[in-house]
């Protein structure tokens, strides 16, 4: 188990595609996974995808109890989600405040499906099916973007909606 080094918004490889991982059940997938949750962990992330770590495979973790950087959040489940696709369930779009842990110290206003459902293979290669709403859908879809090159930014559609966390704080105390 190791922390590894967090790639940051600049860095080509987080524009890239992650390729499907096509063998399972193996050390090294083992230890991929194992890696991701102490760097997400360790940085107190919702959820970290294998290309921020510089590893472009189609591997994501997320989940969390209490988390710092997410006060209000209600708790997500962990899973690792391997070869994901997302299916939107209904054209409803919402609203929620993002970070990354690949753009430090910044949050966004992002819309995003309110409802999904995806399916995605275990590290034994099962394939399982999850539906998926608020934080929790908001979560997936941030993560699973990571493997097709999408930073939240990238998703905004009003972009004075981004700020840093601790220049936002000041305007949420009044405005949330
Ligand atoms: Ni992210």
């Amino acid at each position: 188990m190791t922390i590894q080094t967090i790639l940051r918004m600049g860095n080509p490889l987080l524009l890239q595609h992650a390729t499907p991982v096509e063998q399972f059940n193996t050390l090294a997938l083992m230890q991929l996974i194992d890696d991701l949750w102490d760097t997400m962990r360790a940085n107190n992330g919702a959820g970290l995808a294998a290309p921020q770590i510089g590893v472009l495979q189609q591997v994501v973790v997320f989940g969390m109890q209490d988390n710092p950087r997410y006060p209000d959040a209600n708790p997500v489940l962990e899973q690792v989600l391997i070869n994901p696709t997302i299916t939107p369930l209904g054209d409803t779009m919402t609203n929620g405040w993002e970070g990354c842990l690949s753009i430090p110290s910044m949050r966004g206003l992002v819309p995003r499906y309110e409802a999904i459902r995806y399916t995605a293979f275990n590290v034994m290669g099962e394939k399982f099916t999850y539906d998926a709403d608020g934080f929790h859908a908001r979560v997936v879809q941030h993560e699973c973007d990571h493997l097709w090159g999408v930073l939240y930014p990238m998703r905004m559609t009003d972009m004075s909606q981004l700020g840093f966390v601790d220049a936002l704080d000041g305007v949420s105390s009044t405005e949330k």
